[in-house]
This record gives C-alpha cells, sequence and structure tokens, in this order.
C-alpha cells in the first residue's frame, strides 16, 4: 500500500490490508469484488488496485498458508466459535461487575 501510494490517512488501510491477504491466500485475483467492500476517503481506488495486483504475485508466507490449511479442516470454524470467547466474539469485552461508584 505504501509502494503504491494507496494509504494517506490510513484509516482504511488496515481493512483493505487483511482483505488483500485473505484474497491472496485463497488465490483470488478479482480485486474489484474483494475490496468492494472497502471504503476509503482519501486514495481513490486505483492505488489501492495497483496495490492489491501487486500483492497477488508475492509469496504467500509460510504462517498463512498453515492458517489457510488449518481453517479448512471439517469443523475447525465451528471448533473456533463453539470454543467461544466471553463477548460471545462480537469485539466488545464481556460485561464486568457492575459499578460501586
Ligand atoms: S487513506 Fe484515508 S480513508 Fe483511505
Amino acid at each position: 500500500m505504501v509502494d503504491h501510494h494507496g494509504s494517506q490517512c490510513g484509516f482504511c488501510t488496515p481493512g483493505f490490508v487483511v482483505s488483500m491477504a485473505t484474497a491472496h491466500v485463497n488465490a483470488r485475483t478479482d480485486h474489484d469484488d474483494v475490496l468492494v467492500s472497502n471504503l476509503c476517503r482519501c486514495t481513490g481506488y486505483a492505488p489501492i488496485i495497483r496495490a492489491a495486483e501487486a500483492a497477488a504475485s508475492a509469496p504467500i508466507p509460510a504462517w498463512m498458508e498453515t492458517d489457510r490449511q488449518a481453517l479448512q479442516a471439517p469443523g475447525a470454524i465451528a471448533a473456533l466459535v463453539s470454543a467461544g470467547e466471553p463477548s460471545g466474539g462480537r469485539g466488545r469485552p464481556a460485561p464486568g461487575p457492575p459499578r460501586t461508584s
């Protein structure tokens, strides 16, 4: 993203990078479709698409391939969901004890 001037304020950059990484590890090169739900107010999309095209030709890091294979195992996603997290997977902290002050 930086090399292709695809980031200005950086607010959107994490979402774009995660979408690009997910597309890359799944061998998707339909960048317009993969990135359609990410919005950028600053840059415009041509530099971002150029960054996605460049990322698509980079080797997939071994740890990403390991994670991808682990998640494709039967029941892997269900196991993660059932293992749960205190927030119920919604990204919010679990409610704590009521405040006394
Ligand atoms: S770089 Fe600012 S919103 Fe995308």
